[in-house]
């Protein structure tokens, strides 16, 4: 098959000063993906010789979100303007004879119209043809000041506007189809005269029109495509759209989706029939979701991959992993690092799971750790178990058998083997392997003192007892108090040492 004579060339060099930001303006995203690979996906259909980016600022991350998507990039080392950009790619795009040049930060456009505009430049051997749209706010394009129905005069940047011109609504998308042979020229006679003494690619536009070349304006069926995204408030609604096409892309296929508008669906995320997405949902990156599934409410999945009849309860963080048919977790339970669940296993709330297998059946249901954990069919894991797998050094594997049950607030300090159909007595710390079908017990014996409790309460109150005040210290009170006459006191006898002698005696006789 012979080359095409189409070549593409997407302006990504510019800086985006308008969104007040340290990141190149195409490498911010919008409906999931980086602005400039939605333009390159747009275009790879077309069967070009090659797409080319025009690269400048922060050329080496431009360059690396492209080159998977086999586009060739060129660089623009200084940023002088749209038809400088084109003038530096100039060379990469010999043999080619028609060029669609696209801007970087403009990713809503999709291939039929692009497809579209190309025919109709061939069809009018147009020297360029403009993709145009009419919007209601047509404030910061540039504006198409018409020759007649279907020809332009010029494009008009909007701080040239003239007090007639001011009213124009249709305007410039900065998507074009050049026929080479007449761009070169014109562009070679563009003066940067304007207030960033930049080369304006609008201008050839002007040029080729005055010197009587044919210049089409193809209005886009649906103004929406072309918006550009200079501004954070322009990303914001151009993400929208992309949320919106991508939701209604999945409910025809018939995914039922409650109150879509909460919910972010990424472009590569596919779910089968009758799944139900309820509220404030995200399925982000490669998330594939199988027929019959429900995910509830407030859930985020990211490149989890789910088969038929999975059920992912309210407030459940699932990514680089896999649930198997009819598994169920949640609500709040989190899934990483490639764990895998298998068929009707049930993880419940507040339950981790960290690069863990979790067998056919088995239930974790409660407040649980399981990391680098292996776990057969059909085991019960109690609440509050927790593999230890991490001794500050290195991660452990724990092997979990067939049938095991693993007692409520048990710890398994890794490397660590339970066998099939072994028990593990709650509250165990378990450091040794458990042979199958045996119990493992790994806590203090307990002790019963009877009668200690009631003890220490009587001797708790006692010490609590408020101590009678030395009379000195005691409130005299107004009342005068009725005196108590107390006995008298024996004077105390005083002895000598020969009459304790004599008592001594008497009292041994
Ligand atoms: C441009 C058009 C305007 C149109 C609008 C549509 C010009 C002069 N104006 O304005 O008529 O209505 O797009 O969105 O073209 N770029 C380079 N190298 C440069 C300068 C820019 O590669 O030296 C790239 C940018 O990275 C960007 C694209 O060209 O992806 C367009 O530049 P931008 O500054 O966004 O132009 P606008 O002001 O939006
Ligand atoms: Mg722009």
């Amino acid at each position: 098959m012979a080359a095409s004579d189409l070549v593409v060339v997407i302006l990504a060099a510019g800086k985006g000063t308008r969104l007040k930001s340290s990141l190149a303006k195409v490498l911010h995203r919008a409906g999931g993906r980086p602005l400039v690979e939605h333009v390159v996906r747009a275009c790879q259909p077309l069967g070009a010789r090659k797409i080319c980016v025009v690269v400048g600022h922060q050329a080496e991350q431009v360059t690396a979100a492209v080159a998977p998507l086999r586009a060739e990039t060129v660089l623009q080392l200084p940023q002088r303007g749209t038809g400088h950009a084109m003038l530096v790619a100039k060379r990469a795009l010999a043999g080619a004879k028609i060029a669609l040049v696209l801007p970087g930060d403009a990713p809503l456009v999709r291939t039929e119209t692009l497809r579209a505009m190309l025919a109709a430049h061939r069809a009018g051997q147009a020297a360029a043809t403009i993709l145009t749209a009419v919007l209601e706010d047509p404030s910061g394009y540039g504006r198409i000041v018409r020759r007649s129905a279907s020809t332009v005069a010029a494009i008009v940047e909007e701080s040239k506007l003239t007090e007639e011109q001011r009213p124009l609504n249709e305007i410039n998308s900065a998507i074009y189809c050049f026929s080479l042979d007449k761009l070169w020229p014109a562009l070679a006679q563009v003066k940067p005269d304007n207030k960033h003494h930049e080369l304006y690619l609008t201008d050839a536009v002007a040029l080729l029109s005055a010197q009587g070349d044919t210049v089409l304006a193809q209005v886009a069926a649906d103004s929406r495509e072309v918006l550009g995204c200079n501004t954070r408030a322009d990303l914001a609604a151009v993400d929208r759209i992309f949320r919106e096409r991508k939701r209604l892309e999945l409910m025809n296929a018939g995914v039922t989706i409650q109150l879509p508008e909460t919910v972010t669906i990424d472009p590569e995320v596919t779910a089968g029939e009758d799944t139900v997405i309820e509220p404030c949902v995200q399925l982000l990156g490669k998330t594939r979701l199988g027929a019959r599934c429900t995910i509830r409410t407030g859930s985020v999945l990211h490149d989890a991959l789910l088969a038929d009849g999975v059920t992912v309860e309210q407030h459940c963080v699932v990514s680089e992993s896999r649930l198997d048919a009819d598994v169920i977790i949640g609500p709040f339970a989190r899934l990483r690092g490639h764990s895998h669940v298998k068929g009707g296993a049930r993880i419940g709330n507040f339950v981790e799971l960290k690069k863990s297998v979790v067998g056919e059946g088995t239930k974790s249901m409660h407040l649980t750790y399981l990391g680098d954990a292996k776990i057969g069919a059909k085991a019960n894991i109690g609440a509050g178990t927790i593999t230890c797998n991490y001794d500050g050094f290195h991660k452990h594997p724990t092997t979990i058998g067939n049938r095991v049950f693993i007692g409520s607030d048990s710890a398994l300090v890794a490397p660590v083997r339970i066998g099939d159909g072994a028990y593990v007595a709650a509250g165990s710390t378990i450091t040794e392997n458990v042979p199958p079908d045996a119990l493992g017990i790994a806590r203090g014996r307990q002790v019963n003192k009877p009668g200690w409790a009631a003890q220490k309460r009587r001797a708790l109150a006692a010490a609590d007892r408020p101590k009678k005040k030395p009379a000195r210290l005691r409130k005299k009170t107004a009342r005068p108090q009725k005196r108590i006459a107390r006995p008298k006191k024996k004077p105390t006898r005083i002895r000598t040492k020969s009459k304790l002698r004599r008592v001594k005696k008497s009292r041994r006789r």
